[in-house]
């Protein structure tokens, strides 16, 4: 028999052993109850079953027969393993920390269309191998089409190898989707003509109701990146944007609203499953923190979540992990060191914020890659570039993240 394991952190008024039971039985064929229509043969076949329990940890580890399960079905898949146990009355905090999937099982799943290679490909990096540069359009909300394609031009004449919308930006009346891509694109493509570079956008077209059809448009339009918010439109928006053979694109996936399911360590669902699930249902790139950033982290589980991203993963395709969130030209160095070169490096207010405006802040960032990438000290090539003298001006200081938003920066 084949089964998906998860783990668990549990703390319960119950024994150990006894909460992974009522979790496994709750989430398989029991109740709280016994009750009389259950066939004598049912629990054999489909019954959860707890394999391991570590005391120390407070961990356990249940497993749950693959029938369990529908093929491909994320949202079921969801019900199963992290379904009720959470407002369980008698489990006080449980944390679903990880799964394992049997390959019969993963191998239904499309998987990235494109992966770090692809990707590669598109950018022109694929021999140098470097970190891609990329940039949030800032402010979040409220330029205009024609606004907001001017940044983008900057940016990318600046170096960035991919421009993105905000996650809160889709199709605002201030910013119509459709014009702002016809914007951005056109801006892009004189930015090619100019230098030979393709920039990647990725157009936001998370909704709830007809992502599929903004992806159809948006391609027709001329997008060459889709950009979904995957926790508050579901893994299932993804699959149904990669299903489309037509959609030849790569789809840059942002994580918003992890932190409610992720930032507690004893209750939720750890980002380490929030990956797995976002690389079977077809994230080509996914935002999985940073170690210098602004956003809250485990630098541990952050460097086994990249790990997972960029290795193997039952024949899928891998995905290119996106560092974001505070980060300007003074955290290159330390994110490039910590998680390698198959990393997109992304700022928005560490481009946008910089003294000199947007090409002087991406013109930083590249300084900042060039200079890790040829093993020179930043401060050693910041002599004879000014923009990365300017950003060490502004961000070289040891300040806290709470005396930035204190007293701005
Ligand atoms: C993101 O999409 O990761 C954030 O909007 C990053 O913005 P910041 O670089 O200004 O923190």
């Amino acid at each position: 028999m084949e089964f998906v394991k998860a783990k668990y952190y549990v703390e319960s008024e119950l024994p150990l052993e006894k909460a992974a039971q009522v979790i496994a039985a709750e989430q398989s064929t029991g109740t709280w109850v016994d009750v009389s229509t259950k066939p004598s043969d049912l629990d054999a076949r489909l019954a959860a079953r707890v394999v391991g329990v570590d005391e120390e940890k407070g961990t356990c580890d249940i497993d749950f027969p693959l029938e369990i399960f529908e093929i491909s079905n994320i949202p079921q898949f969801l019900a199963t393993v992290a379904g009720n146990l959470f407002g369980l009355e008698p489990v006080k905090n449980v944390k679903l920390l990880d799964i394992e999937l049997p390959k019969s099982f993963a191998r239904e799943f499309k998987g990235p269309r494109f992966g770090i290679e692809g990707i590669r490909k598109l950018v022109g990096t694929e021999r140098d191998g470097r970190p891609h540069i990329g940039t949030i359009i800032k402010p979040k909300v409220g330029l205009n089409p024609k606004q907001t394609a001017d940044v983008a031009y900057d940016a990318a004449m600046g170096g960035c190898d991919l421009i993105k919308d905000d996650e809160t930006l889709t199709d605002q009346k201030f910013c119509p989707m459709e014009e702002r891509l016809s914007g951005i694109m056109e801006k892009l493509d004189s930015v090619k003509q100019e230098t030979g570079r393709t920039v990647l956008y990725a157009h936001n077209i998370t909704s709830g109701l007809d992502i599929v059809e903004r992806a159809e448009r948006a391609v027709e339009g001329g997008a060459n990146m889709l950009m979904i918010d995957v926790l508050t439109s579901g893994f299932s928006a993804i699959q149904a944007v990669r299903a489309e053979q037509a959609l030849k694109v790569p789809i840059h996936v942002h994580r918003t609203m992890h932190g409610a399911l992720t930032r507690n360590p004893r209750h939720g669902i750890a980002m380490t499953v929030i990956s797995k699930l976002t690389r079977l249902a077809g994230g080509d790139q996914l935002h999985t923190g940073t170690v210098s950033g602004k956003m809250e982290r485990s630098v541990e589980e952050l460097v086994a979540m990249n790990d997972f991203l960029k290795g193997g993963f039952h024949g899928l395709k891998n995905v290119f992990p996106v560092a974001s969130g505070g980060i300007h030209p003074l955290c290159v160095e330390p994110e490039v060191k910590t998680l390698g070169n198959d990393l997109v490096i992304q700022a928005g207010g560490g481009i946008h914020g910089h003294p000199d405006g947007t090409v002087a802040g991406a013109r930083a960032m590249r300084q900042a890659l060039d200079a890790v990438m040829s093993k020179i000290p930043l401060k050693e090539y910041a002599k004879d570039h000014k923009e990365l003298a300017r950003a060490i001006g502004k961000w070289g200081g040891d300040v806290s993240w709470s005396e930035i938003y204190e007293h701005g920066n």
